[in-house]
Order: C-alpha cells, then structure tokens, then sequence
C-alpha cells in the first residue's frame, strides 16, 4: 500500500480487519509515512487516524484534552453523530456508558464499581474461575481430540466468569452471548442480528433491535436486585447513588451493558488468538510449557497480539497540537490500537509472537481514566485457564481454516477448527 486514502479506507473497512497482513500493512505505512492521517470519507465527519505508539499514549493520558466531546466514542456515521447529539440535548442519550462519559461523570461511575475488578477482590473469586476454566478443559477432553475452540470452548468461559460476577443465571448466558456478538459483529455477514434487507437502514433498524432487547433484559434485572438485593456487581449498580441520588434505571442498565459485551468477547477473542498462534508455533508452546513462569507472559503478548478492541475515538477540547502537527478544538481522533500494538519503535519484531517478550508495554487495553476496568480480570482469567490446559495440552495444530470476524471496533477470530492431544 503506498498512499494514505488506501491505507485510510483499509483501516476502517471490517473486511480487512479479517486479513491481518493487509491490515498491518496500512497501519505501518501510515506510523512511517503519514501518522496523523486525515479520513475523509463519504457519510462520515472527517478524522485523524492516529497510528503511532507514543501519540496513541498522548491522546489517552488527558482526557480534560481529549475527551469524547460531543462525539460518539466508536466510528460512526454523520448521522448517527448528529441523532446522538439531539438525543443528548433532549436529555434522552441512546445510551450513557462509562464509554459514553467525559468527567466528572465519568470518576464518578467508574467509582461505583471499580473495587470489585481490582485484584484484592478477584483474589476471592480465583477458586470459583479455576472450577470455571477446569470445566472448559474438561469441555475440551469431552470433545474428543477435534474442536471449533472458539464456539465450544472460548466464548462460553469468560461468559460465563463475568455473568457471574454480575448476577444473570446461567439459563440467560445463550442470550447475552448472542445479543452480544450482534452488537459487536454488526459488519459481519455471520454474526449480525438478520435484517429484512441489506440497506443501511435495515441494519440500523435490526442494531436498535438488539439494544432494545438488552434494555428490556436489563431493565427487569434492575427492579430484581433493587427489590432483593444480592453479593453481585448489577445489585451495586441497580442501588447505587451519585451526587446523593439513586442512579436511574436507564444509568442502571446503561452500566450493565458495557460489563455485560465488554467483559467476555474481547476476553475469549485474546484466549481463541493465543491457541491460534501456538498451534501454529510448535516452538512457543514447547517454551511456555516447558517454563510455566512464562504464562503471564503468554498472557500480556495474547492481548497485544490479538489487540480485539480495534479503536475507540477521543475529540479535542482546544487548538493544540499531535504528532507535531497542528489539530482544531473539536478535531476527531480514531486511536488505532493494533497499530500501536505493532509499532517497531516500541517492539522489537512485533510481528512475531513471542510468548517471553519483555517488556511488553501494549495498549490493548487502552489507557489514562479510561484504561480498561476489567484488564485484572481478562489476565486472571486467561493465566488461569494456561495453569490448567497447558500443563495436559500435548499438542494442537490448525485442523481447518480459522476466521476473523470482519469488524473494526471489537474483532477476533469467529473460528477456530483445531486437532488435540490432552495427557
Ligand atoms: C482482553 C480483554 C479486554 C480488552 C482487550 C479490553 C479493552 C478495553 C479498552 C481498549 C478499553 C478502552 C480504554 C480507553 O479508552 O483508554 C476498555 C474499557 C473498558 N473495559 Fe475492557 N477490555 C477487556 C476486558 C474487559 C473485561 C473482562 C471487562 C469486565 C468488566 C471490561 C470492561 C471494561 C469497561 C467497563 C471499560 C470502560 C472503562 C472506562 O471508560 O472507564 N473489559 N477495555
């Protein structure tokens, strides 16, 4: 690729975020030739796509700076940039997440919640996640040998790790992960809710649908606990106070809806990346296997080298100035994760996956007051479940053609066709 319209409209295009080399390709053109590369693009507001490790970092450590501003904080089109504008200045957000908030809003939910994500309180929940992932590989012996790892085994442990700690029975799991996978895969032609037709408006009709749905789940979930409440993290939230006031059904709901599509997919997404790699790197599982102090490793490299959250966006509060170049109060950033995630002046060989790479200073889970509130989590889980499989897992090996979901916000592999051997 060789000019930045190409490599821009790659960037943004779901379809490559499928073909990792040609994706690659874009965001290392653009970090050498073009960091800040401006988007023009038809039905969309312009925006810099921001490539480079150390201006990713920038934009992220102010967020009184660069905060959401009046902007969505995903790419999306003028008019769903301007629906939500008159939405907010009717007082009738589409949605108000910790995603959605710029301060002081947003310390002030984030707060609610954050020590049930922080480690002392996951040293409690260890034992239960272990009998979670001890359950996953026994899901594995039980499959005999052949798998698709991320519709049999992957997405169900995480689901079912953070529908625990929020509170919705196992009976609903199915629902979550499919109202789940809709709204993140809304690009792809094999996890987006079916729509009458194909045209922009019947895909944002059946979008709409699946938040409704969410809603309407989650609102029942708000009078349940608000009535009985209970040692879980949607009785936190459902009886929760802000400024003094109890926090409203809509704030409620808004709230268990990131934890509930955050806090599995991307989770499953770094697992299901990790097994890929390995079975195609007979050398790195032998290493890890063989040094089981490497597993966190295994575990901070999963994360950069699946990078599953592709960007979010931050605006500008005032002329200033990224990448060295001049930028205009209320400019629109998109933040290319992966991009910074492969970036050769922060990583040495960062298109191989090494599971001793050290230091590892990814930005997968973001950073400054955003950064990530559930990274503790994600790593817990997935050293966890290297502790039990690596230790019987003798060999694995691709046993078809793995697939990566074709979306540009939270992407990963969709599936994962492998041969096994457990002792
Ligand atoms: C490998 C797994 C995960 C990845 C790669 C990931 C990635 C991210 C990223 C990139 C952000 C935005 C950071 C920023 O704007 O600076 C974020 C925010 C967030 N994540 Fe995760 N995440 C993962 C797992 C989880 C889990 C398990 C939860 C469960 C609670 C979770 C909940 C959240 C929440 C609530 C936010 C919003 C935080 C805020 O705005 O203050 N994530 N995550």
């Amino acid at each position: 690729m060789t000019n930045t319209a190409d490599c821009v409209a790659t960037v943004v295009d779901p379809k490559a975020h499928a073909e990792p080399a040609r994706l690659y390709d874009a965001y290392a053109w653009l970090r050498r030739n073009e960091p800040l590369a401006r988007a023009e693009l038809p039905g969309f507001d312009p925006f810099h796509v921001v490539t480079r490790h150390a201006d990713i970092l920038e934009i992220s450590r102010d967020n009184t700076l660069f905060p959401y501003g009046s902007y969505p904080s995903t790419l999306a089109p003028h008019l769903a940039v301007e629906n939500g504008r008159a939405a907010r200045a009717a007082g009738r957000p589409l949605l108000y997440t910790l995603v959605q908030m710029d301060e002081p809003d947003h310390m002030k939910y984030r707060a609610l919640t954050q020590g049930w994500f922080m480690p002392q309180n996951l040293r409690r929940l260890e034992a239960r996640v272990r009998e979670l992932a001890r359950d996953a590989v026994a899901r594995m012996e039980e499959l005999g040998g052949q798998c698709d790892f991320v519709n049999e085994v992957a997405l169900h442990y995480p689901l079912r790790v953070i529908m625990e700690i929020l509170g919705v029975p196992r009976e609903d799991e199915p629902r979550m992960l499919q109202l789940t996978q809709e709204l993140f895969g809304a690009t792809d032609p094999d996890l987006r809710r079916r729509s009458e037709d194909e045209t922009p408006e019947a895909r944002q009709r059946a979008m709409q649908a699946t938040l409704a749905d969410f809603f309407n789940y989650f609102n029942q979930l708000t009078e349940a606990r608000r009535a009985k409440p209970q040692d879980d993290v949607a009785s936190v939230i459902a009886n929760a106070s802000i400024d003094g006031n109890q926090i409203s059904a809509f704030d409620a709901v808004s709230y268990y809806l990131i934890i509930a599509t955050a806090g599995h997919d991307t989770t499953s997404s770094s697992t299901a990346g990790a097994l890929w790699a390995l079975a195609e790197r007979p050398a790195e599982l032998a290493k890890v296997k063989a040094n089981p102090e490497l597993i966190p490793g295994l575990v901070d490299e999963s994360i950069r080298w699946t990078t599953p959250v592709r960007h979010f966006m931050r605006s500008v509060s005032q002329d200033t100035e990224v990448a060295g170049r001049p930028v205009k109060k209320d400019d629109w950033f998109m933040l290319c994760y992966p991009s910074g995630n492969r970036d050769e002046t922060v990583f040495d060989d960062p298109l191989e996956f090494r599971v001793d790479r050290s230091p590892n200073r990814h930005l997968a889970f973001g950073y400054g007051a955003h950064l990530c509130l559930g990274q503790h989590l994600a790593k817990m889980e997935m050293r966890i479940l290297w502790e039990e499989l690596l230790p019987r897992l003798r060999s694995v090996e691709l046993a078809g053609a793995a697939q990566l979901s074709e979306a540009n916000f939270v992407n990963g592999p969709k599936k994962l066709p492998i041969r096994y051997e457990l002792a």
